[in-house]
């Protein structure tokens, strides 16, 4: 079972890749985690260019297709979804009858420097990937004060926050599973 974890920062330092890092440490024997890493070069969506599709966009849908399901983690600009994100799951949403996406199990995680933990962002992207079709984890996990939040391993300091986030990827993997019995 593979994972693909996608830090919604492409800053060296993000602290919502540390958090999809910690994710990805904690999950269990056998359950692959890859961290994406193509984001950046995702061009800004135009209808136009979906008759011969950038190589950066096919090669973001193939991850997605050949994950069984998807950990975002997202920080959050101006009360809302970092731009390249939103424009990533836009790609990932076409064609709507044979998205990618299409009942993906899917979770949304998030960290900010301030005191609310990304959560518009976090309640924005779960809205575009549901719109899409995806099967979207109903929980959130809002890392605040995020230069705070991590150890020097890269775990969370906050006891609350490591038991929420492993809820949280027990009911991803769970999804995954139903999704392949089914
Ligand atoms: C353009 C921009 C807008 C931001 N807007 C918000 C915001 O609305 N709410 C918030 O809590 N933090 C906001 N921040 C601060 C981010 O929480 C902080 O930069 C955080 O470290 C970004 O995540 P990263 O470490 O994964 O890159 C903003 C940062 C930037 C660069």
């Amino acid at each position: 079972m593979e994972i693909l974890g996608v830090a919604g920062s492409l800053r060296r330092g993000s602290y919502n890749r540390m958090l999809l890092r910690a994710a990805g440490a904690s999950l269990p024997p056998g359950v692959r985690f890859t961290e994406y890493d193509g984001l950046k070069a995702i061009p800004a969506f135009d209808e136009d260019d979906e008759a011969s599709l950038p190589l950066s966009v096919s090669r973001w849908r193939a991850a997605i297709a050949g994950a069984g399901g998807i950990l975002f983690a997202t920080p959050e600009y101006n009360s809302s979804v970092p731009g390249h994100l939103k424009n990533a799951i836009d790609w990932a949403s076409r064609p709507f009858s044979a998205t990618v996406l299409r009942n993906k199990p899917v979770a949304v995680i998030g960290a900010s420097t301030g005191m609310f933990g990304a959560v518009w962002s976090q309640a924005e992207t779960r809205k575009a990937l549901a719109a899409a079709g995806a099967r979207v984890i109903d929980r959130e996990l809002a890392v605040p004060f995020a230069h705070e939040a991590f150890d020097e391993a890269g775990s969370l300091r906050d006891g609350d926050l490591t038991l929420e986030l492993d809820n949280i990827l027990v009911e991803l993997l769970d999804a995954i599973k139903q999704r392949v019995v089914a």
